[in-house]
C-alpha cells in the first residue's frame, strides 16, 4: 500500500474521516506561516467562520500559481538555451505545472463555493477586509512561495504541506464546532464543477478532504525531489 493516500474519487464516510483527521496532528507550520496564522486570527476573528475560509481559500490557489509559474520559467530558460534540455528537468517542471493546475482549480471551486455561501447568507465584508487585506496577504504568499521555488523547490512543498495540512483542521474543526450544519441543505451553482454534498457539514467535511489530498501532494512531491 502506498504511503501516499488520497481521498478523490472515492465513496467515504466523511465523518469518519472528519474523525481521522481530528485524531492527526497537524504538520509544524514554518515561522512564514505561523505570521499569517496570526494575522488571519487578528484580522478575521479567532473564531472559525465562513468569511475567514473565504479568505484562506482566495489565498490558497498562490502557492499552486507560483509553481506553475515558476515551472514555466524554468521551461523557458532550458529550451532558450542551444543545449539539449535535460528530460530529467523538463519531466519535472511538467509535474510541477499539471500539479499546480490541478489544485488551483480545485482550490478555485472551493472559493467560488465559499464566495456564494456568503452571498446566499447575507455576509458581507468591508472592501478593505474584502479586497485590500487578501491582496496584500496573496502577492506576499505568492512572492514568498516563488522565491523559495526558484532556490529550493522543496521547501515551498514542505511548507504548502504544512499549510493545507491547517486547511484540513480548519475546516473539520469548523464542522465539528456547528451540529446545525448536519441538517442544513446546500446548494449552488457551482455544483456543476463539485460534488453535490447532502449537507453544508459534508460539504465542509468534503473540502476538508480535498485539503488533506493537496497536502499528500505536496508531501509526495517532498519525498520525490529528497530522491
Ligand atoms: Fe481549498
Ligand atoms: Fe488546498
Amino acid at each position: 500500500m502506498s504511503a501516499f493516500e488520497y481521498t478523490i474519487g472515492k465513496t467515504l464516510n466523511l465523518k469518519e474521516e472528519q474523525e481521522k483527521t481530528l485524531q492527526t496532528p497537524k504538520l509544524p507550520a514554518n515561522i512564514i506561516l505561523k505570521g499569517m496564522f496570526w494575522t488571519f486570527d487578528v484580522l478575521y476573528g479567532v473564531p472559525r467562520s465562513l468569511p475567514k475560509i473565504l479568505v484562506l481559500e482566495i489565498l490558497a490557489r498562490y502557492p499552486y500559481w507560483a509553481w506553475e509559474n515558476g515551472a514555466y520559467h524554468l521551461l523557458s530558460k532550458l529550451y532558450s538555451s542551444t543545449e539539449k534540455a535535460p528530460q530529467a528537468e523538463v519531466e519535472k517542471a511538467l509535474r510541477h505545472i499539471r500539479m499546480g493546475r490541478e489544485a488551483q482549480d480545485n482550490e478555485q471551486c472551493h472559493m467560488l463555493l465559499c464566495a456564494d455561501l456568503c452571498h446566499q447568507k447575507g455576509i458581507r465584508l468591508s472592501w478593505a477586509y474584502h479586497f485590500l487585506l487578501p491582496k496584500i496577504m496573496t502577492l506576499t504568499y505568492f512572492w514568498i512561495t516563488r522565491i523559495m521555488y526558484g532556490v529550493r523547490p522543496v521547501w515551498s512543498f514542505a511548507m504548502n504541506a504544512a499549510f493545507e495540512s491547517h486547511a484540513e483542521h480548519e475546516y473539520m474543526l469548523y464542522a465539528q464546532e456547528h451540529p446545525e450544519f448536519e441538517h442544513e441543505a446546500v446548494e449552488s451553482v457551482w455544483f456543476q464543477y463539485y460534488p453535490r454534498q447532502r449537507s453544508l457539514a459534508d460539504l465542509i467535511r468534503r473540502i476538508g478532504l480535498d485539503e488533506r489530498d493537496h497536502m499528500v501532494h505536496s508531501l509526495e512531491e517532498v519525498k520525490r525531489l529528497q530522491g
